[in-house]
């Protein structure tokens, strides 16, 4: 299993289903997963399904409570997504975010138009009649987070205005008899002081929810789910040393111990002793691996090749014919780990049936004729829930925060020339002083990736009394959320100047160190 793949290989697992849990009905906002991800930091286990959800498939998963997002559209619009009223008959209690609000309260007979002037970002929020159920006890003058250009200008019917802004007359709104509760301003983001506090008594004191959902809780649920998919079945794991596939690969082995058999292709482009803490982690869990040292294999394929595409084929080729030498050795294994997350799960269209995965890239895709059936224990989990529950299994630090690697590894990052074992030499050991340096400043969390390129060019450089003529480094340091879009790190020119100084001196190779100040788009995070 590894970190992008791009095939289907047989049945996927049925979604996790906590037995107490809150569905998020997607309008198409842009919090929309993180409306998801905050209901899970207050302990209750939350689901993102899209707003056109069938009402009995609603009914089938008795949620505790329902919460409408936001969305892009204005609900007068011909053709907006409406709140289907149907779901009241569910007596479930209800919150609108944003234009969930508005399509809750314009189905329900309130007005809502297009105001004066949006709000956008930063707003103040005055409560009134003390907030109601929703908002009591919070300060009456208060800061929040909007984004809307609609606003509601009268609640419906038997519902009470709770608060306001500048630009919205009734920023919040509620009916309790009937569990039904609006919001205008977004509770899931950190700008908005009291959101989570809102979101708790929602989630708490109208829905009822009491268990608590947490790294734990995800542990004990996905063990027992595993044990009951795969009984005293064979099963196997491809390592990548990413987190994804090493907390899958924990939580299987927890559950079935030795039944379990990792593959660890080690094509040799690395970083320096990576390949080493993967099989050290795994050694210490106890857990049966099997290491393939296949760097020369490797080389040996891409010898005369500098085209970077044709680079990340014969990768991606080689690495499915390896691991397929040794799931053949492995006659009788039936399962295969897969690592997809949550958010792979939202990307292809849902959370039911056979997993689509996405195929950014093809390295560590396997082919679909692999007769297997997928375990994927991380399909509910967000990223961050992944590294909790590594942490939670007792992974190594190191292994719970690496920054996302490409499954090409070092091989894209020798750009202009062919990737040989002596450019890797010189490409890891300016890595390894890279991340040494940024993990010594405390700066290794707070970057999306941080790492060196080495562009096949040399340059004239002197040193000591002589003339060099060598290869430049590239330091390549990014911000991001999700690797769409990326910005250059403002590293401290201190650490640039270490950085470079303990590259030019320590690496016969290297007399020049540059750093690149592009941001994804238009450049992208790799040079290839
Ligand atoms: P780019 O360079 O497209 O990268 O801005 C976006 C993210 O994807 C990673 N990446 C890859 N990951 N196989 C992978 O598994 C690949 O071929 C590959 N190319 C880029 C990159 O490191 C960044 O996180």
């Amino acid at each position: 299993m590894l970190e992008s793949p791009t095939t289907e290989a047989g049945a996927s697992t049925a979604p996790a289903q906590a037995s107490e849990e809150v569905l998020v009905l997607d309008f198409g906002g842009q919090y929309s997963q993180l409306i998801a991800r905050r209901i899970r930091e207050c302990g209750v286990f939350a689901e993102l399904l899209p707003a056109t959800t069938g009402v009995e498939a609603i009914r089938e998963r008795a949620p505790k409570g329902l919460v409408l997002s936001g969305g892009p559209a204005s609900v007068y619009e011909v053709g907006a997504p409406a709140f289907p009223t149907e779901l009241l008959d569910l007596e479930i209690p209800v919150l609108g975010i944003c234009y969930g609000m508005q399509a809750m309260v314009q189905a329900l007979g309130g007005r809502v138009e297009a105001a004066e002037a949006g709000e956008f970002g930063r707003t103040d929020l005055t409560l009134t009649d003390g907030g109601g159920h929703l908002l009591a006890g919070l300060p009456e003058e208060q800061h929040c987070w909007m984004s809307h250009r609609d606003a509601v200008f009268e609640p419906p019917q038997g519902f009470t205005a709770l608060a306001s802004s500048p630009g919205s007359p009734v920023a919040a709104c509620e009916y309790p008899d009937r569990g039904l509760y609006g919001i205008q301003f977004h509770p899931e983001v950190v700008h908005t002081p009291y959101g989570t506090e809102i979101l708790t008594r929602f989630l708490r004191d109208v829905a009822g929810c009491e268990q608590q959902w947490s790294p734990q809780s995800v542990i004990e649920e996905q063990v027992a789910k595993i044990r009951a998919q795969v009984g005293e079945g064979r099963v196997i794991c491809g390592l990548s040393g990413g987190v994804d596939s090493s907390v899958a690969a924990l939580l299987v082995h927890k559950a079935i111990g030795e039944q379990l058999t990792c593959v660890f292709v080690d094509h040799g482009l690395m970083r320096l002793n990576e390949a080493e803490q993967v099989v050290a982690a795994f050694e210490q869990f106890g857990i049966p691996l099997v290491h393939v040292e296949a760097e020369q294999r490797f080389l040996d394929k891409l010898a005369g090749h500098d085209e970077p595409e044709r680079k990340r084929k014969i990768i991606g080729e080689e690495f499915i014919r390896v691991f397929e030498e040794e799931a053949e050795k492995l006659e009788d294994a039936a399962y295969l780990v897969q690592g997809t997350l949550y958010s792979d799960v939202i990307e292809s269209g849902g959370s039911e049936g056979a997993a689509t995965i996405k195929s950014h890239h093809n390295v560590g895709g396997l082919p679909e004729d692999l007769e297997f059936e997928l375990v994927e224990p991380l399909r509910m989990l967000f990223k961050d829930e992944v590294r909790a529950v590594g942490a939670e299994l007792g992974l190594p630090d190191r292994m719970v925060w690496r920054q996302p690697f490409p499954g090409p590894g070092l091989a894209i990052r020798i750009v202009g020339g062919e990737v040989n074992k002596e450019r890797l030499d010189i490409l890891r050991a300016a890595d390894a002083v890279l991340q040494e340096e940024i993990r010594a400043a405390d700066l290794y969390r707070q970057l999306w990736q941080s790492f060196c390129v080495l562009p096949v060019v040399r340059s004239v450089g002197v040193q000591g009394d002589g003339r060099t003529y060598a290869y430049p480094i590239v330091i390549r340091a990014v911000t991001s959320d999700d690797a769409m879009t990326a910005d250059w790190a403002r590293l401290p020119y201190d650490l640039l100047e270490r950085v470079s100084n303990r590259i030019i001196n320590e690496i016969a190779d290297v007399n020049r160190v540059a750093l690149d100040i592009s941001s994804k788009p238009p450049a992208t995070i790799e040079w290839e």
